[in-house]
């Protein structure tokens, strides 16, 4: 245990120097690279947020609010309670009740009381698929109201004991994953991988129409990217740490199962650099 939150720290601290100076990713590749792999320690950890749906695009601050540290008080917590029947129709009236008003129906941020906040109510179908239990489990309980964040996110933990709001981030992560259907009060969209594929895709086109990115580049990125979304669907309700970005340490378990290779993960990660830097991806 000891040994894979080294490993968390040693992957954050790399990737906040990542964010914060360009010149720094080669070296940043570097050590990652050295980085034992696997054991039994790889977890999914969300990739730099690549969606662009409502909330996410660029502007929206949700990079940086991703990279905020779990505190100590909730580091490391992971839900004890299984995503049963039972646990999902509890969360699916708490989420209904107290949530959807600004998430929609659809956990898609796109609930009526969530138009007009700016910081716009997050698309939590999609992002609590990447994002690990005890980051989703702080924000819930601490809400917005602090730095980073400065939302209108409220904090529950006054009001929803932490049984509720366990079942809540399962009813959440249910919504992203289709396993259940949303509900019908406040309309909003459903998260739609599809959609999502489609709107990368755009993305991507118009990298090459700018020449941030040639065509060969867009088709490695999301051949890579297809590798990895599968990586992090198997690996889903292991998760833990906020935004400490483990997408190096995916991607070298990639290479070990020989599923890509490591040029093709080099390529990723420059092409991956030049779109966050062009603006066109958060
Ligand atoms: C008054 C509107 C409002 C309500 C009601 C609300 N939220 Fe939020 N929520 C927000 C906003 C705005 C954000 C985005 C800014 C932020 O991260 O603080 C957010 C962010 C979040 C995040 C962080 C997601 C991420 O990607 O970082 C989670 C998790 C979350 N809300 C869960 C819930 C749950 C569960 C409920 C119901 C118990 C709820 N919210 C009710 C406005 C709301």
């Amino acid at each position: 245990m000891k040994k894979f939150a080294v490993l968390m720290l040693i992957m954050f601290t790399a990737v906040l120097a990542a964010c914060s100076a360009s010149d720094t990713v080669e070296e940043v590749t570097a050590v990652s690279e050295n980085l034992p792999v696997a054991e039994s320690a790889v977890t999914a950890v969300p990739r730099r947020g690549m969606g662009m749906g409502n909330g996410m695009g660029p502007g929206s601050g949700m990079m940086a609010r991703h990279m905020a540290t779990v505190p100590a008080e909730y580091a490391g917590l992971t839900n004890p309670i299984p995503a049963d029947e039972e646990s999902l129709a509890r969360g699916a009236e708490t989420y209904a009740n107290l949530c959807a008003t600004c998430h929609g129906d659809g956990g898609m941020g796109d609930g009526p009381a969530g138009a007009s906040l700016d910081p716009a109510p997050a698309p939590i179908a999609h992002t609590s698929q990447m994002l690990g239990d005890d980051y989703l489990f702080w924000r819930i309980s601490e809400g917005g109201a602090m730095e980073p964040f400065n939302s209108a996110m409220i904090a529950w933990k006054g009001s929803l004991d932490e049984e509720a709001r366990w079942d809540v981030i399962n009813y959440v992560r249910a919504l992203g994953s289709g396993q259940v259907t949303p509900g019908q009060r406040m309309g909003g969209a459903m998260f739609d991988p599809a959609a999502e594929a489609e709107k990368q895709a755009e993305m991507l086109a118009a990298a090459v129409d700018r020449g941030v990115i040639t065509q060969a580049e867009a088709d490695v990125f999301t051949a890579v990217h297809t590798e990895l979304d599968a990586v992090m669907a198997g690996q889903r309700g292991q998760m833990r740490g906020g935004m400490a970005d483990m997408q190096a340490e995916m991607l070298a378990e990639l290479v070990a199962d020989g599923r890509i290779t490591q040029a093709q993960a080099d390529q990723f990660n420059d092409i991956h650099d030049r779109l966050l830097e062009a603006g066109l991806m958060q």
